[in-house]
């Protein structure tokens, strides 16, 4: 009776929220329902603000920030892996106070519109690239957008040399080697790959995540680094000079870092390149079938930035013709598809694009994704440090009162932590 009795209260909760419903079970804190037609995981359902989480999240921290802002929770549920425009359109329905959408979605003109029209008031992204957000529709429609800085560098850049070691080593090639029972017995010719060891790493793109990246891969492997950036990173560039000079002091040969003034110099002289600049339109197709040709023969590429940036086409020829070659991939140009032929390279190491997938940063994301939502919808100002940690690892009681990374906060006028 009484579990009736919590039921029928629950629907009649969701019919005020959306103005439809169909079905509903009460699960733990969280309930399921339908709303709009489309399945969701209620969270805080007696919350005054509607907010929309396209994709359920890890850890519990992101939600605990909407819901302190007064907020009710709509997980979906659908069982689309990607969305369709039309899903989300569904699912924001006529009133939604902010969303936290996914890369995999498509945040233009379409969906703003929608959302504006909904009333909302607050996107963020769960990702930091937002090459899948069309800023200026937002802002157009005075929608701030968040992003989740700070909490991918570490986890994303050691996926990064995971895939380089990998590559390089040929450890998949031989996992499925030992798999298929192939191994009759050790040789001095089987599966030999490169040394990395005061080799030269390339790095496109010295930004958080390039710039972790060559400190792992100089510091661990004693590689020296040429980087390419259209801007100069003087942090690390001191920070391999020292290190450098460290290894001179103890009397190890030490490592050398070069900023140059070309993509072009970095592909002829590196023996590893990995790619972390963000995708736009300038480094769509940075790699193509000119430049991987002044690559070394026997040369590493990595991306863990985005799909786009390698004509993967041509990438697939050039790991046909020159075998010595390999690469190692965490995103691709069509995903999830692959291009023809990829996946039958031994010399390529393909992963689903996990390079965020540590669980410290996919919750941490959470948390800045719903930080910022929430602090839109709470009227805070935008934090402008570069240090978001606290929004991460404070106590709740004691979390700035700002939304943490808001990628339009200058376009829209807000308020900045600075000045509030
Ligand atoms: N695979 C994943 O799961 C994953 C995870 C996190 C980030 N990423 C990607 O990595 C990118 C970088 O992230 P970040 O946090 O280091 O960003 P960031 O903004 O700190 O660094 C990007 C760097 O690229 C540089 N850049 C821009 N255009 C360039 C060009 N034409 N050539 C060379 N460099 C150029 C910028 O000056 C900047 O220094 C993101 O935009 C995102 O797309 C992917």
């Amino acid at each position: 009776m009484a579990l009736a009795r919590a039921l029928l209260a629950a629907v009649s909760s969701v019919a005020r929220h959306s103005g439809s419903k169909i079905s509903i079970a009460q699960r733990g804190l969280a309930s399921s329902a339908i709303v709009n037609g489309v399945p969701v995981e209620v969270h805080n359902d007696s919350g005054s603000k509607r907010v929309v989480v396209t994709k359920s999240l890890p850890g519990d921290r992101w939600l605990q920030y909407l819901v302190n802002a007064d907020c009710r929770v709509e997980v979906c549920k659908h069982p689309d892996i990607i969305l369709s425009n039309a899903t989300i359109k569904q699912l924001l329905g006529t009133k939604c106070d902010g969303v936290i959408g996914q890369l995999t979605e498509d945040w233009g003109e379409e969906l703003f519109e929608a959302l504006r029209q909904a009333g909302g008031k607050a996107y963020s992204n769960y990702a930091v690239g937002y090459n899948n957000v069309k800023v200026h529709e937002a802002t157009q429609r005075g929608i701030p957008v968040g992003n989740t800085p700070g909490v991918l560098t570490e986890t994303t850049a050691e996926l990064a040399a995971a895939l380089t070691l990998a590559a390089a080593r040929r450890v998949v090639e031989a996992d499925v080697f030992m798999r298929a029972g192939h191994y009759k017995g050790w040789l001095p010719t089987l599966f030999v790959g490169q040394l990395l060891q005061n080799k030269t790493v390339g790095i496109i793109g010295a930004g958080r995540i390039g710039a972790a990246y060559a400190r792992m891969m100089v510091e661990g492997h004693k590689m020296n680094l040429v980087y390419y950036d259209p801007y100069p990173n003087k942090q690390l560039e001191e920070y391999i000079r020292l290190y450098g000079e460290l290894l001179r002091h103890r009397g190890e040969p030490p490592v050398a870092v070069r900023r140059v003034e070309t993509m072009e110099e970095v592909l002829q002289e590196a023996d590893v390149v990995s790619l972390h600049c963000n995708l736009d339109a300038s480094t769509r197709h940075l790699i193509n079938a000119k430049r991987l040709a002044m690559m070394k023969k026997d040369a590493v590429l990595v991306n863990a930035a985005r799909g786009p940036c390698i004509d993967e086409a041509a990438l697939v020829a050039h790991l046909k013709a020159n075998p010595d070659f390999r690469c190692g991939l965490d995103v691709f140009e069509d995903e999830p598809a692959m291009k023809p032929g990829l996946a039958d390279c031994p010399n390529a190491v393909i992963v689903p694009h996990i390079a965020s997938a540590s669980m410290w940063t996919r919750s941490g994301m959470a948390t800045l994704a719903a930080a910022n939502v929430a602090g839109v919808l709470s009227g805070y100002p935008v934090w402008n440090k570069v240090d978001i940690l606290p929004f991460v690892e404070k106590p709740m009681s004691s979390v700035p009162q700002a939304a943490p990374s808001i990628v339009n906060a200058k376009e829209l006028g807000l308020k900045l932590v600075a000045d509030a």
